[in-house]
């Protein structure tokens, strides 16, 4: 099994940026808890600032995992783009947020993704991470 995790934007910032919301860890750091405990999977991770780059990164990876965990951030709410993405590929991808979306600004209740996604996960914290990856582990 290998599964690809996919950051959007600002989540290059974790560990220093709004805490209170997303906690006091680096996802670098996360991710090496991640490959320890799931050492029977091949994780990679891959994160990036900008929207065209996630497009290429989802379509790329369908030749290369099984899977994609993704968290689009802030595209999440604004991107037909990343959403048509999801819905080229035929590898199944798992949608995360690390804060709980729907108890935050009406903006970001709407996802581009979820209609497309084969699941989410939504606001366990980085533990969201987690449970996408055992959602794949169930099959
Ligand atoms: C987020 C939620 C988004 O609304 C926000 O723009 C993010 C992070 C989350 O993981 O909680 O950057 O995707």
């Amino acid at each position: 099994m290998k599964l690809l995790i996919l950051n959007g934007p600002n989540l290059n910032l974790l560990g220093t940026r709004e805490p209170e919301k997303y906690g006091n860890r680096s996802f670098e750091d996360y991710f090496s808890d991640l490959q320890f405990k799931f050492r029977n999977v091949e994780l990679s991770y891959d994160q990036t600032n900008i929207e065209g780059e996630l497009i290429d990164k989802i379509q790329n990876a369908r030749q290369d995992f099984d899977g994609i965990v993704l968290n689009a951030a802030a595209y999440t709410h604004t991107s037909v783009g990343i959403g048509d993405a999801v819905a080229a590929i035929d590898i199944p991808v798992v949608e995360v947020h690390i804060s709980n979306t729907f108890s935050r600004e009406e903006f970001r209740h709407k996802s581009f993704i979820s209609p497309v996604a084969k699941g989410i996960i939504v606001g366990f914290g980085l533990q969201s991470y987690d449970l996408a990856i055992q959602s794949f582990l169930k099959d």
